[in-house]
Formats: C-alpha cells, structure tokens, sequence
C-alpha cells in the first residue's frame, strides 16, 4: 500500500530523454520521456488501442508513438494521430500523470491529479549551485522496500556497523550520539552530535583529518519518500558551542525512496562536497566512498528484505534507537489512514 496523494522522485531529469524509459512506480507501470519541446512527461505505459507498452515506441514531432500500429499521444496523453483514421474519438487517449522537473529530478504525482499542487514539492537548491556544491548522483535499484531504505536512514546506529571502512566509525560513538529530534507536520528532523569523535575514512580522506573531530549530522524526513541531509565535521572542539557554520568538511546528501513494487524501490541519491569545491576529483572521490557505502546499505537491506517475506515481522522487536524511525513509520500510517477517508478521484 502506498500514499499516492504525494511527489515522488520518478528519475533524475538527465535519465529522461527522447528515448522512453519504462519505469514502474508504485506498482504502475509508467513511461518516462521527453517531447519534442523538451518538456518532460509521463504516461501510463500501456496503449489504449491494443495495450503494447509504450516504451516500446519512439517520440516523434507530436509526441510518444506507439510502436505498434503508430498511435501518437500527447504529454497530455491524448491521441493526436491515428494511422489511416480521420476523426479521433475523445476517449482515445492515455492517463497522464503530473510531473515537474526541478532541481535536477524529475518528480511525478502518482495521485489524483487534481490535488497535484507543485509548491509541495521538497526543493534541494544545492543541486543548482555548482560552485559551492559541485555534486553527482545516480539511481541504485534496490529489491526491498522503500520503507526498509527509510528505516535504515532514521536510525544511525547501523553506521559502526554497517559502514566500518567508509562513512562509519566506532559503533559505541554512533549509540551513544546525542539526539535532538524535533517532529514536523510530514516528517520528522534531527541532528546528532558525535563530539571529540574518531574520523570515519571517507572523512579523513576528504579533508585529512588528523585527530579527533566534532561531527554533526542534521536529518530530515519528508513523507513519503525523501530524506534530506547534512553533515558537517571539524576539528574537536570546534563544535563545542553548537555552531556548525564554521566546518571544515561539509556535504549534502539527498536520499529519494521511490517505491515500484511492495518489495522493491528506486534509490535517487547525490552526494554535493562543500569542500575543495575547485577539484573535480575530490568530487569524484567523495562520490565514490558514499557509493561503497550505500552499496553497503543495499546489501544489508535487500537480505533484511528477504528474510521478511520469509518469515514475517511479527516476532521484530523495537529498541532505544527505534524511536526516530517510529515516528516515522507512524507519520507514514496517518497519511495512508488519511487517504483511506478519501477514495482517489481517479480510480
Ligand atoms: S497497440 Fe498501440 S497502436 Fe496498436
Ligand atoms: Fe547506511
């Protein structure tokens, strides 16, 4: 079950082109591409005449073209052309769904159409900033849930675990890391400070850190599926008074949890360095150390997936870190309970 009122991520706005991308979201399937006045759309990826997937057809001058008989849809999704036929039937058409395309993702509402209001969308400006930010991303597929992906990113423990040769450190630091939580109406935020902290790898790398440093991350999520981050790191002790402003590392991560079956997600990720913004390889280098690292996250979690359609949920237990993550969840179930009230205009 997913909340369909809402904007997901459908792909980063360079995968969608004028070859059509078939991708499916929230369990329908969907086709992605761009028309010939490069606005971005989306479209039901089945052909109303004969119902071949439209991926497999081509965009042309008015549009996608199915590559069957020929048929052409709008971004609208109407039928503009139909081979050998003159007059074309209103109800030839496709369901179309909303998109936008804004700071370098392509978001689409997968909802009732009527209610797709853009100014809801989560805005990252730092993907628009390459001076200060020079970034990279890219999309890992992921066979587990989406909320198994949100779960592992409310609960940071898993770091001195999971991640001990890339972005981890000492687990006992990562427990006992000092939590501010603050819940909002779609989500929930935190920060957790690790002062007078052993630098993990990937940090010590970026910046060459030579002692102990002060490391703060900031956290939110914005139901249902992105989880926004940053992170900043300096010397120990220039922490001390809470201020963050003066850091010698600093990044931004952008986490989009896109679900496309019960079992299986998209996940859109870029990693932005405040640091050494003028060298391209250091971008590249961080890039690389936070690929390894959620590379680590996926294969924890697709296993985790596996042994819970296995064997069920029932028996988990909750511990001391879940409680971010609870709430979470929890926001998660109000906003499904939310839109059980209210059936979908469009089904
Ligand atoms: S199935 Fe698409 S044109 Fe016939
Ligand atoms: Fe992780």
């Amino acid at each position: 079950m997913f909340v369909r009122n809402a904007w997901y991520v459908a792909g980063w706005a360079d995968e969608i082109g004028v070859t059509p991308l078939a991708r499916r979201i929230c369990n329908e399937p969907v086709v992605l591409f761009r028309d010939s006045r490069n606005r971005a759309a989306a479209l039901l990826d089945m052909c109303c005449h004969r119902g071949a997937p439209l991926h497999i057809g081509k965009v042309v001058e008015q549009g996608l073209q199915c590559g069957y008989h020929g048929l052409v849809f709008d971004h609208s999704g109407a039928c503009v052309h139909v081979p050998g036929q003159e007059h074309i039937l209103e109800r030839t058409r496709v369901r179309s769904f909303p998109v936008v395309e804004q700071d370098a993702f392509v978001w689409i509402w997968m909802g009732d159409p009527a209610k797709a209001d853009p100014h809801k969308i989560v805005r990252w400006p730092y993907h628009n900033d390459t001076v200060n930010w020079p970034h990279k991303h890219t999309m890992y597929p992921i066979k587990a849930a989406a909320m198994l992906m949100v779960d592992n990113l409310m609960d940071l423990t898993h770091l001195g675990y999971v991640h001990v040769s890339t972005i981890g450190g000492n687990p006992t630091q990562h427990v006992e890391a000092k939590m501010d939580v603050e819940r909002t109406s779609l989500g929930v935020k935190f920060t957790r400070w690790m002062l007078n902290s052993v630098p993990p790898p990937t940090y010590v790398k970026a910046v060459g850190f030579q002692g102990r440093i002060d490391r703060c991350q900031r956290f939110e999520f914005v139901a249902p599926g992105s989880v926004l981050q940053w992170t900043g790191a300096s010397d120990a002790g220039g922490y001390r008074d809470g201020d963050t402003s003066d850091s010698k590392l600093a990044f931004r991560l952008y986490h989009a949890l896109t679900p496309e079956t019960d079992t299986s997600c998209f996940y859109f990720w870029s990693a932005a360095n405040g640091f050494r913004q003028d060298e391209p390889a250091a971008t590249e280098q961080f890039f690389e150390q936070v690929a390894a690292a959620f590379l680590e996250d996926k294969t924890v979690v697709e296993a985790q997936q596996t042994r819970l359609a296995e064997l069920g949920e029932s028996a988990l237990v909750d511990i001391a870190s879940d409680s971010v993550r609870l709430h979470m969840r929890r926001t998660m179930e109000r906003l499904l309970a939310e839109e059980a009230q209210q059936p979908l205009a469009a089904e």
